[in-house]
């Protein structure tokens, strides 16, 4: 039966309805629906507008069909129009006259509204819980290996030399600022939109305070035009989300690298890596790989719900029903990500000797070598040309700078003395690095 029946003379085509149910997308939320609706429905009777007895019932059986469908019970039916529909149905079903009293004052358009933002809030709390997970997870990783050296990057040309531990700390502030960014989306987001009703409030003396505070809303919206057609926190959510699969890529990317021969800085555990059907002594890091891939998924979403709202007039729009699909899809993509991502990195061998190995060619500690002249009163400039010329004579000779002899420093520049090799040896360089 559909809600709006009433107008109608001729059922629905399949078709139609199979291409306009939202169902198997919203089931999900039937949790909040139900929250939303005891709300509203507490709300109502406290206002008189419908009787105290009606409005207990209905907060009854409401719970009762919560736990129904947890239970696996009550089957949601596939072939009703939404969640919405399904609930107050399967309520007036059960409670008949009284059921029926639910929906006064209040459209599917604030409902779905309050039902979407409920839902996120949550997806918010446990995503940022995930993200902390692999923060204490890449923290750790860099503790337990706080003796490692290995040369960090620019241009992916070995640069200067670094720890292991400061590498992955950098993850760490990336994805500590997600954690924000989604904090502050979720704390937008925290207003309820009850009462706006279809677009343009209600005429029935509804308690939006009440409803707002029942559901641990900050705050009520208050525009209710803006109430039912905002999913602002949607594009802001996904931005988020897309940036931290950003993040997540980036790090993927760098494991990827270092599991590679070529680097070989780490190995990850057979239980978290993928063998090849042909190639007998392949391990392939396809998490990594996957993670990275996956970013795409969460700029699409994001993507979509750009291109969904941006030429929809006020207020509410079919077009929106589409949100749901690309800001779950997001979420659980990202959430997956970190669940796998997490004891991937925790069961990870660290391999320091390679990383010491990789850190010992390439000149990492020539800015260290020029520092050490410009200890010794030179000019940075000056430093740098003598130093650049040292280098060259190292690439010459096969050299490097460790090993390369007192006599023709000085050959170069007679500023040079033995404290050089105390000056580039590599575990000072990172130690007085120390901001
Ligand atoms: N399934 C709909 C959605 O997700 C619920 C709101 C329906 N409102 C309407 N006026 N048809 O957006």
């Amino acid at each position: 039966m559909k809600l709006w029946a009433g107008r109608f003379s001729k059922d629905i085509d399949k078709r139609t309805n199979d291409f306009n149910s939202s169902i198997r997308t919203d089931s999900r939320m039937y949790r909040q629906d139900i929250r939303g609706s005891i709300a509203h429905a507490t709300m109502l009777g406290a206002q008189g507008i419908i009787s105290q007895e009606d409005s207990a019932a209905i907060a009854a059986s409401l719970a009762e069909i919560e736990n129904d469908i947890t239970s696996g019970s009550l089957v949601i039916d596939p072939g009703v129009e939404d969640i919405h529909t399904f609930i107050e149905g399967e309520l007036t079903k059960r409670l008949g006259e009284a059921g029926k009293r639910l929906h006064t004052g209040r459209s599917r358009n604030d409902q779905v509204a309050l039902d979407i933002r409920l839902y996120l809030r949550d997806e918010c709390d446990e995503t940022a819980g995930l993200i902390n997970d692999l923060v204490s997870s890449l923290d750790s990783k860099g503790e337990e290996n706080k003796d490692a050296v290995m040369p960090g990057y620019t241009h992916l040309q070995r640069a200067q030399p670094i720890t292991f531990k400061a590498h992955l700390a950098a993850y760490s502030q990336m994805l500590s600022r997600d954690i924000g960014r989604i904090n502050d989306a979720k704390k937008r987001m925290n207003v309820s939109p009850l009462g706006s009703g279809a677009l343009a409030g209600t005429t029935y003396p509804i308690d939006r305070a009440m409803t707002a505070s029942l559901l641990g809303f900050d705050g009520y919206t208050s525009s209710t035009l803006d109430g039912v057609s905002d999913r602002d926190f949607c594009v802001e959510l996904a931005s988020a989300l897309s940036l931290i699969m950003v993040h997540l890529s980036r790090l993927c990317e760098e494991i990827i690298m270092w599991c590679s021969w070529e680097f070989k800085f780490v190995e990850l555990d057979d239980a978290f890596s993928t063998g090849s059907s042909i190639m007998p002594q392949k391990k392939n890091p396809d998490i990594a790989e996957l993670v990275r891939g996956k970013s795409g998924r969460v700029f699409g979403d994001l993507m979509t719900l750009l291109t969904v709202l941006k030429g929809i007039p006020l207020a509410y729009n079919k077009d929106m029903q589409e949100d749901k699909d690309a800001i779950f899809d997001a979420f659980d993509t990202v959430k997956i990500c970190l669940k796998t991502l997490v004891p991937m990195i925790d069961t990870m061998t660290v391999i320091k000797e390679n990383m010491r190995l990789a850190a010992g060619k390439g000149f990492i500690n020539a800015t260290d070598c020029a520092d050490y002249l410009v200890s010794k009163g030179m000019a940075f400039r000056d430093a740098y040309k003598a130093t650049g010329e040292i280098v060259a004579m190292c690439i010459k000779k096969g050299l490097t700078l460790e090993n390369l002899p007192i006599e023709d420093y000085i050959s170069v520049c007679d500023k040079f003395d033995k404290g050089v090799y105390e000056a580039i040896n590599l575990d000072n360089c990172v130690k007085r690095r120390n901001l």
